[in-house]
């Protein structure tokens, strides 16, 4: 018989891994390197079920989807939408719960509604600018930002931003709210296209495992 190749997934590291590895184990595919919390390693095998994994940066695991050198990925929905790659995107694992929205201070509302040239300040500029362009028919300038982009309009770089609200409470902190959502966002699970052609049986097994799983759990 032949050998099975290694079906290998890139799972974003930190709170997404954790819950990916949580519900992997419950359909029986389980990585014991991987329980060391405080391992520094990026590669984990399990030689048995003949399986990969990596750990990555969001918005780096579409791209290594797209390119095959992972088949299989999970990242969030707002990786998806920035990155645009070209994957399939198979289940929404239903953990990592938030919403895209438009924040700023009360006061900017009023220019969000009368259509005026504003700054946006996001760590998504695909999906600000797709929003504002596409959907609202706003003429923007949008402002990259890396990190703490709370602090655009406190500071005064930019009149709102495009940003991800989980609990709320960093806005809350810092006087700024939602003044538009533009989507909800949760974990997606990726696979490569050739992929999905190449290891058909063992990738629907997954999925149809987990969609069973999840929705159990929902019930
Ligand atoms: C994210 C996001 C918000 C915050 C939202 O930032 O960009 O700042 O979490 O969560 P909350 O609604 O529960 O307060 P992250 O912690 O990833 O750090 P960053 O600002 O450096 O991107």
């Amino acid at each position: 018989m032949e050998e099975k190749r290694y079906l290998t997934f890139a799972l974003t590291k930190g709170r997404l891994a954790n819950k990916t590895l949580e519900l992997l184990e419950q359909i029986g595919i389980t990585c014991e390197e991987m329980k060391d919390k405080n391992s520094r390693k990026l590669i984990f095998v399990n030689e048995e079920l003949k399986l990969k994994f990596f750990l990555a940066k969001g918005p780096d695991v579409p791209t290594y989807v797209e390119y095959g050198v992972a088949d299989i990925g999970v990242t969030g929905k707002d990786e998806l939408l920035e990155e645009n790659r070209r994957v399939y995107e198979v289940l929404d694992l239903g953990f990592g719960k938030c919403r895209m929205c438009v924040c700023g201070p009360a006061k900017a509302k009023e220019l969000l509604k009368h259509h005026e040239m504003i700054r946006v300040a996001s760590k998504y500029p695909v999906i600000a600018k797709d929003y504002f362009y596409n959907k609202k028919h706003q003429t923007v300038d949008i402002i990259k930002l890396n990190g703490s982009v709370e602090l655009g309009p406190i500071v005064g770089l930019a009149d709102v931003i495009v940003d991800i609200v989980e609990t709320g409470s960093t806005l809350r902190e810092n006087g700024l709210e939602v003044l538009e959502e533009i989507c909800p966002l949760s974990a997606r699970m990726i696979v490569n296209q050739v992929s999905m052609q190449m290891e058909t049986d063992r990738i629907k097994e997954i999925i149809l495992k987990l969609r069973r799983q999840l929705d159990g759990d929902a019930k």
